[in-house]
Order: C-alpha cells, then sequence, then structure tokens
C-alpha cells in the first residue's frame, strides 16, 4: 500500500461543492457611547460585499502569515509554479523553523480548502491520544496533574501535520513536497535571526527547557540562558529532518526512524507514544460546518474543532440582533456578543469531542436552536448561564455520524485561479511538551492537555470539559482552532482564522462581525479591539484600547470585566474591492506578514 493510502482515512463529505504589503492599521478605540469604531472605517462600506484594502490590481496570489520569512517562501512557491495549497504548506514548513514555538512537524493542524473546482474540503491532522493512554493518565492520587498533562512526554499526541502537508500537496498543489521542504531546510541550517517576541518566550519556558537537555542544547547557551533576540537560531538537525523527508517522504517519519527514535526517547522518560502509534496515523477528512450568515455563507472546520460549530452557533444567535445600529463600540454590541459567547462555551464543555468517539449533535448550529437560545439574551444585564443547552435531535442526528496567541498559528493564502487554503497549525502551548526527539531537532506537542484531563479540571486555557472529550486511546483532543472560508454566491470571498486558544472563536466570530456587519476592511478589523467569555470562567476579558468608559459600562451591567493588553493573533486574505484581486492582512499585534504577488 502507498504512502498516501496509509495516511489517510477517507472521507466523510469530501468533494461536497462548495455552493454556498501589511500596513500600519489603524488603531480604533471603543466607546462607551455606541459611537463607531472609526470614521474612516465606515466610508468603506459597501451595502453587499464588504471593501477590504490594500489589494495590487492583478495579483497571482496573496498569503497572510506570522512571520516575514513564511510569507515570503509562501510566496515563492507560488513564483515556482505553485498555487495556494503549495503556498501554504511552503508557509506552513518554514514556520516550523522560524516560529518552531508555535507549530511545526510535531503538532497537529486543521488545513479548510476552498478550491477552484468548487470543493471544500477539511483536512483534519489533529494529534491522536497513543494506544496505551487511558482516562485517568494524568490522574495521581485521586487529582489531576495538568504539569503532565502539559510538559514532557505523556503530554504528547500523535503529530498530523506533515501527514496533512504532504496529502494537501500530492492530490491538491502542482510542486512536490520536496520542493517546499528544501527551502526551509536550507534556512534552518543558515539560521535566522531571532526577534524579541522570540526570545520572551523563550525567557518564559527556559525552566522546563531546561528538564530536557536535547531541548536546552537547542535553544539554551551552554551556561543555561536562553538566546537572545539579534542572536542568530541554527537548527542543523532539524534542517537533517527537512531534508531527509524531502529523500525519503513522510514513511521515514511516520514508518521508520524517527517514529522508532520518538518511541525511545519518549518511552525512556516514562511517556506512552510508540512506533506504532505513528505507522497507525490517519489524517482524517471532515465534513465541513456550514451556516449562513446575512447573506454569506460561512464554512468552518467541524469537530474534532469546537471553532466551526460555536462559531455558526454564535453568528447563528447574533443574526436576530441589529448589531449595526448598535454600533461597533457599544456597550450594546459588546454585552449581545458576549452573552452569545457565553451560551456556545458553556455547550462546548458539555457536547464537544471527537466525534469518532462522542456524538456531536448538528442541532448546535441550526438556526433552529439559535432562535431560543437569542431569545435567553437580555440588553439590560448579564444573564447567568448555569449549564449547556439541549440542542435538537442531539442523540440522531451528529457530525461524524453514518457516513461520516499565542502559542499556534494561523496562515491564510489564495491564487488567482481561485484555491482558498484556511489553516492553523499548533504544538499547543509554547515548543509543546518542550521535548525534542534527539538528534531531529522536532519538538512534540503537548496536545494531551486539550483533552479534560479530569471532569471539571481546567486545562492550560483554563476550559473544562466533560465526558465528551474524556482521554481515550486514539482519539483527538476537542480544539478551538477555527479556520474558515467565507463564500458569496459560491464563491470564496475571506478565508480566515487565529491563534490564541479559545479566543480563537471569538477573533474569528469579531473579525467575521467587523467585516460583514460593519463593513470594515481587514486591516482595520484586525485591529479593532477584541473581547472573549468563555462561559467558566465568568469572566470578560477586553482589550484595553476599547477604553475604560466601556469596560464601566459592561461592569454596570453585570459583567466580570478583566481588561488585558492584546487578545490573540489573526491572519486573513480576501478578494479585494469590488470583488476584483486579492488582498491580505496580518494581525498588527505581532509583526507578520501579508503579501500579494
Ligand atoms: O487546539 C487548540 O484549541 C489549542 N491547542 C490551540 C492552542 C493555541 O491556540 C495556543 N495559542 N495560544
Amino acid at each position: 500500500m502507498g504512502v498516501r493510502d496509509r495516511s489517510i482515512d477517507r472521507p466523510l463529505g469530501s468533494g461536497q461543492p462548495c455552493v454556498v504589503k501589511q500596513r500600519r492599521p489603524r488603531r480604533s478605540r471603543l466607546a462607551a457611547t455606541g459611537v463607531v469604531i472609526g470614521t474612516v472605517a465606515w466610508l468603506c462600506m459597501l451595502p453587499c460585499l464588504p471593501a477590504w484594502g490594500g489589494a495590487s490590481s492583478r495579483p497571482r496570489g496573496v498569503v497572510a502569515t506570522v512571520h516575514p520569512l513564511a510569507t515570503e517562501a509562501a510566496l515563492n512557491a507560488m513564483k515556482k509554479g505553485g498555487n495556494a495549497v503549495d503556498a501554504a504548506v511552503a508557509a506552513a514548513l518554514t514556520l516550523g523553523v522560524v516560529d518552531g514555538q508555535n507549530s511545526g512537524l510535531g503538532g497537529g493542524c486543521f488545513m479548510l480548502l476552498g478550491l477552484a473546482d468548487g470543493r471544500c474540503l477539511a483536512l483534519d491532522g489533529r494529534e491522536t491520544a497513543p494506544a496505551a493512554a487511558t482516562r485517568d493518565m494524568f490522574v495521581r492520587g485521586g487529582q489531576a496533574d495538568p504539569r503532565l498533562s502539559q510538559r514532557g512526554p505523556l503530554a504528547v499526541g500523535i503529530p498530523g501535520s506533515l501527514a496533512v502537508y504532504q496529502y494537501a500537496v500530492a492530490h491538491y498543489g502542482r510542486l512536490r513536497l520536496k520542493d517546499l521542504l528544501l527551502p526551509a531546510a536550507r534556512l534552518a541550517a543558515r539560521g535566522f535571526v531571532i526577534d524579541e517576541r522570540y526570545a520572551a518566550r523563550l525567557r518564559e519556558v527556559a525552566d522546563d527547557l531546561r528538564l530536557f537537555p536535547a531541548s536546552a542544547a537547542i535553544l539554551l547557551h551552554a551556561d543555561g540562558a536562553p538566546l537572545q533576540a539579534g542572536e542568530v537560531l541554527r537548527q542543523p538537525d532539524l534542517a537533517r529532518t527537512y531534508r531527509t523527508i524531502a529523500r525519503r517522504g513522510i514513511q521515514w517519519f511516520y514508518q521508520g526512524e524517527f517514529a522508532h527514535a520518538a518511541e525511545a526517547a519518549l518511552r525512556s522518560r516514562g511517556g506512552l507514544v510508540g512506533a506504532e502509534d505513528f505507522a497507525r496515523y490517519r489524517i482524517k477528512f471532515r465534513e465541513p460546518v456550514r451556516t449562513t450568515y446575512r447573506g454569506y455563507e460561512i464554512v468552518g472546520f467541524s469537530p474534532p474543532s469546537s471553532g466551526g460549530v460555536h462559531v455558526a452557533q454564535i453568528l447563528n444567535i447574533l443574526e436576530h440582533f441589529d448589531l449595526k445600529a448598535m454600533g461597533a463600540g457599544s456597550a450594546d454590541f459588546v454585552h449581545v456578543v458576549t452573552e452569545a459567547m457565553k451560551l456556545a462555551f458553556a455547550d462546548r464543555a458539555h457536547w464537544l469531542g471527537d466525534p469518532d468517539f462522542t456524538p456531536v449533535p448538528r442541532g448546535l448550529v441550526s438556526k433552529e436552536y439559535a432562535a431560543p437560545l437569542a431569545g435567553r439574551i437580555r440588553l439590560e444585564h448579564a444573564s447567568a448561564v448555569p449549564q449547556h443547552g439541549e440542542p435538537p435531535r442531539a442523540v440522531t442526528d451528529t457530525f461524524g455520524g453514518p457516513g461520516a496567541g499565542r502559542h499556534t498559528t494561523h496562515f491564510s493564502t489564495a491564487d488567482a485561479a481561485g484555491n482558498w487554503v484556511a489553516c492553523t497549525a499548533t504544538v499547543n502551548t509554547s515548543f509543546g511538551s518542550k521535548f525534542v526527539v534527539p538528534g531531529t531537532g522536532v519538538f512534540l506537542n503537548n496536545q494531551m492537555d486539550d483533552f479534560a484531563i479530569q471532569p471539571g479540571v481546567p486545562n492550560f486555557f483554563g476550559l473544562v470539559g466533560s465526558d465528551a472529550n474524556a482521554v481515550a486511546p486514539g482519539k483527538r483532543p476537542l480544539s478551538s482552532m477555527s479556520p474558515t472560508i467565507v463564500l458569496k454566491d459560491g464563491r470564496p470571498i475571506l478565508a480566515l482564522g487565529a491563534a490564541g486558544g479559545p479566543t480563537i472563536i471569538s477573533q474569528v466570530v469579531l473579525t467575521l462581525l467587523y467585516t460583514i456587519d460593519f463593513g470594515l476592511d481587514l486591516p482595520a478589523a484586525l485591529a479593532a479591539p477584541r473581547f472573549h467569555h468563555q462561559w467558566k470562567p465568568d469572566q470578560l476579558q477586553i482589550e484595553q484600547q476599547a477604553g475604560e468608559a466601556l469596560v464601566r459600562a459592561l461592569e454596570a451591567r453585570g459583567h466580570k470585566v478583566v481588561t488585558v493588553e492584546s487578545l490573540g493573533v489573526t491572519q486573513a486574505v480576501a478578494l479585494g474591492p469590488g470583488g476584483r484581486g486579492l488582498t491580505g492582512a496580518a494581525d498588527p499585534r505581532v509583526h507578520g506578514s501579508a503579501r500579494s504577488w
């Protein structure tokens, strides 16, 4: 059997038709009075199609990532004859070199494709729990120990990113995986200058890295001090790994020496992952989640992502409110959106998990379910949400049924032929488990922490879960990653997604509201104030740029408000103004890069 056959579980809903230069952003400030985000932004409004800024006149492609070198690699792939899929994979592989704290071969991803032939496909490269995993594997003396799910060998799930990249390029790209691996290998060998953001992350995790000598040897000086901004990070082991995969294919990773080296290293430190787990790994085709919002079709990623379900659910609830009349800067707007987030996240904690292991009701994304939820929202005050709701046909109509920030990264690409990619990839928290497979340069994820390691015990992001997201062998932990494609008249017009744990869902919702309801262009939408509520803990996080007055107004309605300096990292690409050309934007909160060619 060929590699392709071995790396994929065949489709649920695959092949469904779709019918359905980074600018300095304008910083805007929400006012408590209900005044809009910015006068200039309002001037961009068009009655139906959002207006985006910064499109080049006839670009052949556009890319938005968190790192200029990754964006450049993606554009280079297009210049060599590649399409948006090749560009996305070039970006992904380069991010694994220059932004390894967020993503890499040791992690997982969700890739959503809107192809020129009209299909929308969702490739699931989420990590799986090893065969030896047990429900209580993180419980010691009756109490879950999150250190075990967040750091070191037990935290590691079987990585899926590489299998998705290989499959995507082989089936929908024009180049070979090797054409994309080799430039990234050269960059790993030559090195790159680390910036302050990377250096700050290293300082944060240096103590954990010191626990694993092979990891420390890559990222810390011999005296244990982390590399500093301005220093060059060279990764010869990672370069060799990329070159070996280029030469020998992904079998080397999943069925060959890499898998055996991972087993030996992990098991020697108490891990459960074996080479067999790598050999057994399959990517999955998922059925994209679809809903409509004010005349647009929103296509998202289905479970084990919670993103597509809850972005859709929140939008379905919000469609019952005239947000535009409220104004993007109003307390009414923030309040109503927050209330919708609370209802959705309460459902997330109860219903969501890997659909191959637990029934996840499709009713969660139905308009029929959203209507009564919207009816529960009171404008005057924050409501208590004691528990999850009861979506229709919860047992009989489920996903995958019959037939069926800071430490993550999102990149989007599109090409003139009409291929669009929204891909979110992660090793979970910074440098994942902090555990590198010695001699390979590959840091392994700590995605096991995205399981509910014990009922009621919050994970790194403060999320709680139920049985639906309990650990089980071969199961995929629930994710918030929300790659999303928006269609108008059956054609993609926008591809977006974010990093930042559960705030990803809120960021994607807000970007859609700022663009669709308020007509902001992409840079303005990405710069606009963000807020997030995940039901538990009962707190509304809001960026401080929103302003004191708004915070007071929200507190007066009963919200427990916490101001934060910055919330998440979003990237997006879109059609240009009037539906012509392509444009993109990277989050102004980090030094990303969006460019067209
Ligand atoms: O899949 C998830 O939801 C998380 N593992 C994503 C982690 C993330 O976004 C980290 N960034 N803050």
